[in-house]
Parts: structure tokens; C-alpha cells; sequence
């Protein structure tokens, strides 16, 4: 019976020969990039399988030698050396051909990889709001080792080893005649109808083990990313429960694919067993009878030896591509989500002028059934700075949002100097407009790292005048490796205010014609609150700004001030004029006020 599990299933990938088809036509790009090694690599293969099948002949000639002469004569001497030095060469064929080829799989594993995280970043903010981020490594972790497999197996050894079978059973037909080969024919038949058969009945096994596998990866992550969380509630044993429980229907599920897997190998085997003695009777019968020398009881021998082994060999290769398209599958799954934001068609690149921003009638809602916001209008006059204020989940960030295109409205249209965003480039789009955002999370590097992220070719002097503004400079005078401080994962080893004040110093390191502050400075104390503004304010008086704040004594310098209200805009002015009117804001400003009274404007 499936527990219950706060991580809900990922959607299972379409399953189905064309999908694998698909995901073998994938790799095809892959060989185009070194048709020499491929060469080089088959005429390897080729040298390994032909001295592979003069095998067994030689060894019949030594013991027919031997067997007329009985003594080790020139002749069975050369034969004998011959029979060493081709079974070397065998060896170092195959040694070879994988080497070459080596190089070939594992820059297709690259470029595979490359492609996911090339889709990855391209899909929208909706998808990685949602991802599981355990489960998704784990998925293109497989996926690009399946890539490896596949190419290593499917294209060097299931048509040469079908060839080799070939030969073989026409070698034993020539020679020995029809009844051989029709037992060849026999078990070839019976070994592969049964091998896709079962396999196709434990791919389900192997599937479910798999998606059990990324599920354990996400919690374990998910886990391991809320450790503070973990440890306020004193939920450690709860979490490993949790992860255990997840690992042991992982366990359950192994335990299925490997016991599908055990049945399988012994029922390849039995066929081989049943084919192989089969032969040797048929054989011994003929060498008892005078119709066979002794010598060609030892080459059928080898020939079936051979035979099977290369059977054996396709069962499991046929088991192994199996489970590597499993594999696979999740990861093509993951390439085939379309972002829903997406550049039109033909797309302009966006012609910033005076920069006036407007939004008009916007309708949005993050699912079809909860509307944020309702009809949203108003405009930023070029290089001037609009506020908005309002509850918090009034919609303030949302709209922060669409301007910078994470999502697409409803309907409404947001234009910067009178071009709809919707059919400019997002890269353009996203050039022209810097955004501080309410939460900062920084990359796990050194804050001098983060810091030139807002313009990776910036100048160091650069970067310090981007400090200095922000009034970062004390506080990285103070740290002991100042700039190569590394500021942990997600930048936890900041406190909330330095986190905003890298965000603001990277924001004004990038420098655009457009600037977005969401709640920028709320984990400021008021008197380092009140410096930044003042950077702030001279850097957005030549842009146009969009401020979204919760602390309205921040904003009463604003040119204008729009008041949000559960998806819509309910007043709108100045500061003074808002208060004249005596509504909403003018009601949220005497409290902020008496607040601010109350704590004697002391610092948060
Ligand atoms: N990705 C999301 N998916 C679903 N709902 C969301 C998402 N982001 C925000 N919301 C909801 O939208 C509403 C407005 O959010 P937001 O614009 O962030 O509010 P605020 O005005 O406080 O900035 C909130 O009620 C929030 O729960
Ligand atoms: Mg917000």
C-alpha cells in the first residue's frame, strides 16, 4: 500500500518504443563528432571478432595434429603460437575499441549535461518554484549515465555481436551441417523471446526503484536544507524517520528488480545449458560413430561456447539499455516541460529610451482559480520613482514579477517606452532592469564573487563605489579575509541586512535604466536604513524606479505612491495629497507613526 509523502511523485515519463526510438536517435548527433575514433574503434571491433572466430578452427587443427602424430612436430608448435597470439590480439582489440571510443561516450555525457542545465535555466521561475531539487539531480545524474551506456553498448556491441552469431551458426552449418545449426537456431530463438519477455515485465521494477531512489534524494536534501528548521522543533528523529521510510520503499522496490533480475539470469542460463548439451551429445554421438575427428568435437565445443557467450552477452546488454532508456527517460521527460514564459517569435530586442514603464489593466493569478491581481494600472514616468505600498500579500511582489517577466499576466500588458515586454527578448528585458528582491540569496563563493555577479566585467574599483554606496565598506573592513570571505551556502553566514546590501551593491554594480527595490531595505536598522535611501535616492533620481516598501517613512519622497489593496489599486499621490485624502494610507501612516513613538524611534 504507497504511504503517505509530503514529496509528491514526479509525472512518469511517457513510456513506449517510440519514445525510445526517440531517445536512440538522440544520440546520434553525439557520433558525428569523431567520425575518425568511430572508424578506428570499429575496424578495432572487427580485428577482435574475426580473431575470435579463428579460434576454434585453429584449436581443431592442433588437435587433429596431435591426435594423427602424437608428438609436438614444427607444425602444431607454429599452430600453437598462432593460437596464443590470437587470442592476445583478440583481447587487445577489444582493450582498444575502448578505449578509443572511451573519449567519444564521455563528450556526449558532457554535452548531454550541458543541454539539461542549458533547459534548466531556461524554463521559467514557475518550474524551479516547484522542483525537487534532490530528485532532480538524481534524475540527470542517471540520465547522462544512461547517454554513456548506451553509446558504449548499443553501437559496439549489439550489431557486431549479432554478426558473430551469424558467423558462427553458418560456420557450424558448413561444416557440421543443418542439425547443429538448427539448435542453434532453436536456443537463439528460445533465449531471446524470453529474455524481452521478462525484461519487459521487470522494466516496471526497475522504473519504480528509480523514482523512489530521486524521491529519497529529495527529502534527504529538502532535509538537509531546513537543518536550523530541523533542529528549532527538535525533529531530528522525525526527519530520519522520514528519509528512512522513503529508503526502505526504495529497498522494497530494489528487492523486486533484483529478484526479477535473479529469475532471468537462471532462465537465460537453463536455455544455454539445455542448447550446449544438446550439442555436445549430438557431437560425442558423431565422433563415437567415426563421422567427426576429435579435433571437431573440441571446435564445436568452443564454437558453442562462443556462441552463447555473445548470447549471454546481448541478454544482458538488452537488460542494461532497458534500464539505461528507463533512466533516460526521466531525464528527456524533464527536456520535453516547455517553459511557459517564452521569447515570441519574432522577438525585438528592447530600445531603451527614457525608460517610462507602464502597466496596464494587468490581470494575473498564480493558478487559474485565485486571482492576485485584479485590473492593475498606473504608470512610472520616465526617471521617476513610483512607490507602492500595501498589506503584505496584497500583490506588491507579484507585480515586481511580471515586470521583470518571471511570469506572464492574464491579461493586460506592461510596456517600457511603449513596447509590450511580452514581444521583446527576455534578455534584453532583463539587461535593462536591475531588482533588489525581498529575500537576497547569494551563491556560495566569496562576497567579492557575489558582488561583481550584478557585472562579472566590472573593475574592482568598480565594485569598491558600488560597496561604498551601499555602505558595505565598513562591514567588509572588518571581516578578517575582507572580500574573499566566503558567505556560505545560499549566503547564510551573512546576517538579512548584509544580504540586502550586497543585493543593493550588485544591483547598482549593474547599473540599468530601470530599478526594481523590493522591500530592499527592511532588514535595515533605521539609521543604516536611512543612509542606503539616500544612496538609493541618488541613484534612482536619473532612473525610473519601482519601490515596493513596507515602512511608509521610506517612501514619502516618492513621486508618486500607489496604495495595493487585494489585487487592486485603491489610492494614489503624493504623500501629502494621500494624507489630505484621509484614506487607507493616511490610516497606515498615523500607525506606523504612533509605532514609531511607542518603540521612541529606536532601531529594529
Ligand atoms: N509562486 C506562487 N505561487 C502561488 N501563489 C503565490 C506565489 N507567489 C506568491 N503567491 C501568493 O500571491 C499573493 C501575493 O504575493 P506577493 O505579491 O508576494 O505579496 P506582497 O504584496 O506581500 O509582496 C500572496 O498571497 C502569495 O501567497
Ligand atoms: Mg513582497
Amino acid at each position: 500500500m504507497p504511504r503517505p509523502n509530503r514529496v509528491p511523485p514526479a509525472p512518469e515519463p511517457a513510456d513506449g518504443a517510440r519514445t525510445d526510438w526517440r531517445l536512440v536517435r538522440s544520440l546520434l548527433p553525439h557520433l558525428a563528432d569523431y567520425p575518425g575514433r568511430i572508424a578506428l574503434a570499429a575496424a578495432c571491433l572487427i580485428a577482435a571478432k574475426l580473431s575470435g572466430v579463428a579460434l576454434p578452427l585453429l584449436l581443431k587443427h592442433i588437435v587433429d595434429d596431435l591426435d594423427a602424430s602424437r608428438q609436438l612436430v614444427a607444425v602444431p608448435l607454429a599452430l600453437l603460437l598462432a593460437y596464443g597470439a590470437l587470442r592476445f590480439v583478440n583481447v587487445l582489440m577489444s582493450e582498444l575499441r575502448d578505449v578509443v571510443f572511451g573519449r567519444v561516450a564521455e563528450r556526449a555525457m558532457r554535452r548531454g549535461a550541458l543541454q539539461v542545465f542549458r533547459h534548466l535555466h531556461a524554463l521559467d521561475l514557475d518550474f524551479h518554484l516547484s522542483r525537487r531539487t534532490g530528485g532532480l539531480s538524481r534524475d540527470i545524474e542517471r540520465g547522462v549515465a544512461g547517454i554513456s551506456f548506451l553509446l558504449r553498448f548499443s553501437l559496439f556491441n549489439i550489431v557486431p555481436t549479432l554478426l558473430e552469431l551469424v558467423l558462427v551458426a553458418a560456420i557450424l552449418c558448413v561444416q557440421y551441417g543443418w542439425l547443429f545449426a538448427l539448435i542453434t537456431a532453436v536456443s537463439v530463438l528460445l533465449y531471446s523471446a524470453f529474455s524481452i519477455v521478462v525484461t519487459e515485465w521487470r522494466t516496471q521494477f526497475v522504473r519504480q526503484a528509480n523514482t523512489l531512489d530521486s524521491r529519497a534524494n529529495t527529502r534527504a536534501v529538502d532535509s538537509l536544507l531546513n537543518y536550523e528548521t530541523v533542529k528549532y522543533f527538535g525533529n531530528e528523529v522525525h526527519e530520519a524517520t522520514e528519509y528512512d521510510r522513503s529508503m526502505a520503499d526504495w529497498e522494497q522496490a530494489q528487492r523486486q528488480s533484483r529478484f526479477s533480475q535473479g529469475l532471468l539470469n537462471v532462465g537465460q542460463s537453463a536455455i544455454v545449458a539445455g542448447g550446449l548439451t544438446a550439442m555436445m551429445m549430438l557431437a560425442a554421438q558423431r565422433v563415437a560413430a567415426g563421422g567427426m575427428t576429435l579435433g571437431d568435437f573440441v571446435a564445436i565445443n568452443a564454437y558453442v561456447v562462443q556462441l552463447f557467450v555473445p548470447l549471454n552477452f546481448l541478454g544482458f546488454i538488452y537488460r542494461e539499455i532497458r534500464r539505461a532508456l528507463v533512466d533516460m527517460s526521466r531525464m528527456f521527460a524533464l527536456l520535453d516541460v516547455q517553459p511557459k514564459v517564452r521569447d515570441a517569435d519574432a522577438a525585438a530586442v528592447l530600445r531603451v529610451g527614457a525608460g517610462q514603464v507602464s502597466f496596464e489593466n494587468l490581470h494575473f493569478g498564480y493558478s487559474a482559480t485565485r486571482p492576485i491581481l485584479k485590473g492593475v494600472s498606473f504608470a512610472i514616468a520616465a526617471g521617476r520613482t513610483v512607490a507602492v505600498v500595501g498589506a503584505s500579500g496584497a500583490g506588491k511582489s507579484t507585480l515586481a514579477r511580471l515586470l521583470f517577466r518571471f511570469y506572464d499576466p492574464d491579461s493586460g500588458r506592461i510596456c517600457i517606452d511603449g513596447q509590450d515586454i511580452r514581444q521583446l527578448t527576455q534578455h534584453s528585458l532583463r539587461a535593462a532592469i536591475a531588482v533588489v528582491p525581498q529575500d537576497t540569496v547569494l551563491f556560495n563563493d566569496t562576497l567579492f564573487y557575489n558582488l561583481q555577479y550584478g557585472r562579472p566585467e566590472a573593475t574592482r574599483e568598480q565594485v569598491e563605489r558600488a560597496v561604498r554606496l551601499a555602505h558595505l565598506d565598513h562591514f567588509i573592513a572588518q571581516l578578517p579575509e575582507g572580500y574573499e570571505t566566503r558567505v556560505g551556502e545560499r549566503g547564510l553566514k551573512l546576517s538579512g541586512g548584509e544580504k540586502q546590501r550586497v543585493a543593493i551593491a550588485r544591483a547598482l554594480l549593474k547599473d540599468p535604466a530601470i530599478l526594481i527595490f523590493d522591500e530592499a531595505t527592511s532588514s535595515l536598522d533605521s539609521a543604516s536604513e536611512r543612509s542606503i535611501l539616500a544612496a538609493i535616492d541618488e541613484v534612482a533620481s536619473q532612473r525610473t524606479t519601482l519601490v515596493i516598501a513596507h515602512r511608509l517613512s521610506t517612501i514619502v519622497h516618492a513621486d508618486d505612491i500607489v496604495v495595493l489593496d487585494q489585487g487592486r489599486v485603491i489610492e494614489r499621490g503624493r504623500h501629502a495629497q494621500l494624507l489630505a485624502v484621509d484614506g487607507a494610507y493616511a490610516a497606515l501612516w498615523r500607525l506606523q507613526q504612533r509605532e514609531q513613538v511607542q518603540m521612541g524611534g529606536a532601531t529594529i
